[in-house]
């Protein structure tokens, strides 16, 4: 079951040199889950902190593309981890039900891979209801 799925780090393959720069792919063998939809964030200010809401059923795959985003995860069974994105051939998957809070380095761009269409009703925004939710 997805719900005792735990977050990790996905290494992408890294083709290329430094002589000419590199690509990355995710392809399908590497995902946990089949991508509906690719958003991305840019220009978040360093002292926002974004995210601060978990999800019934969306799963996610972070990468940061620039710069560095922390990402700190409490899982459903109240682990706390934090996730440091600094490379862009790594990727963070956060399983459903995981709260998250994010913060980005001024230059910092992320792209995010998602199991779901866009679903405001998904979204678990307030920290007392989650805590509830995983009890
Ligand atoms: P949110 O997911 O809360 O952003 P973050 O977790 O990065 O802080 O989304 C911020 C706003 O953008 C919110 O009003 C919903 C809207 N939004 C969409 O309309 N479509 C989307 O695909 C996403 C991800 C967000």
């Amino acid at each position: 079951m997805s719900e005792n799925r735990i977050p990790y780090i996905i290494e992408f393959p890294k083709i290329g040199s430094e002589n000419l720069g590199f690509i990355s792919v995710a392809e399908k063998e590497l995902l946990p889950f089949e991508v509906k939809r690719v958003y991305w964030t840019y220009h978040t200010p360093e002292n926002v902190e974004r995210g601060r809401h978990a999800h019934y059923e969306l799963e996610q795959i972070l990468i940061a593309t620039t710069g560095t985003i922390v990402v700190t995860i409490e899982t459903p069974k109240g682990i706390r981890t934090e996730f440091t994105l600094d490379r862009p051939n790594i990727g963070l998957y956060i399983p459903r039900m995981c709260w998250r809070d994010i913060r980005y380095s001024a230059n910092a761009s992320q792209v995010c891979l998602a199991n779901m269409e866009y679903d405001e009703a998904d979204y678990i925004r307030d920290y007392d209801q989650f805590k509830a939710l995983t009890a």
